[in-house]
């Protein structure tokens, strides 16, 4: 692959976002071949030693980590054994991605699909609270105490579930449109949300993970991650620069 600059090769090894390599650079913490580097310098990371704070980086240059629009009707897993279309019939061949978490099958919206396996591993995890934005299309109207129960918190079969927010977004006689934030991402979570509070769901979409919006990527494309959104959530499940 030849020299690339220093930012690029610190932010596909995960030490943090560009703007924030940027930043180790300029502090002198990064090192090609035992000198201390400064902005622009490149590097060939397969003839060269490149460290940060006296440690080698590990460069993987296939990282890859993707924003996809999941139809309604796809299975969100790697192999279906019912042969019913999954996430993976709309991915590149190589490299090989996986899911971060799940969207069931009824569900549309932003899925993250990467082959960084402590990434995935991390923005699953409870632990970091990633907040995740549903759009819930609720049929007729909505009232009050559903909302406030959603924000106290309903008990589930496997424990209290509570939404970080809940507002009705828009309201006629037919439907409401109902946004939910919560952070975790137990199964058909938010399914089980809104049957809890007896609010009739037609249709569910993610729209937010963390810092990566949905916007308006067509159903079933997907794109590549922009370095704002990774460092921020590189620095949000602690893989950012200290
Ligand atoms: N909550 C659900 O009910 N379904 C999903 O796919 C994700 C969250």
């Amino acid at each position: 692959m030849g020299a690339e600059r220093l930012q690029k090769l610190l932010s596909q090894a995960g030490i943090a976002s560009r703007r924030a390599s940027e930043e180790l650079i300029i502090q002198g913490r990064v090192t090609v071949d035992g000198k201390v580097a400064t902005l622009g310098d490149k590097a060939d990371p397969k003839a060269q030693i490149v460290a940060v704070d006296g440690e080698r980086i590990k460069v993987n240059t296939d990282l890859v980590y993707l924003a996809f629009n999941k139809p309604v009707g796809v299975v969100t897993t790697a192999d279906d054994p019912q042969g019913r279309p999954t996430v993976m019939d709309f991915m590149p061949p190589k490299p090989r991605v996986y899911p971060v978490g799940r969207l069931d099958m009824d569900t549309s919206g932003l899925l993250l699909l990467t082959n960084d396996g402590e990434f995935a591993n991390r923005i699953t995890h409870p632990r970091y609270h990633v907040e995740k934005t549903y759009m819930c299309q609720i049929r007729g109207p909505v009232p009050k105490p559903a909302i406030r129960d959603l924000l106290a918190g309903v008990e589930l079969d496997d424990g209290l579930a509570t939404a970080v927010k809940a507002q009705v977004r828009i309201a006629d006689q037919t439907r409401s449109l109902v946004e939910i934030v919560i952070n975790e991402g137990r199964n058909r979570q938010v399914r089980r949300m809104m049957a809890a509070v007896n609010l009739p769901l037609e249709a569910l979409v993610r729209t937010k993970i963390g810092p990566v919006h949905l916007g308006n990527m067509g159903q079933g494309k997907t794109r590549l991650l922009n370095s704002q959104e990774l460092g921020a959530l590189y620095a949000q499940v602690g893989m950012g620069a200290a």
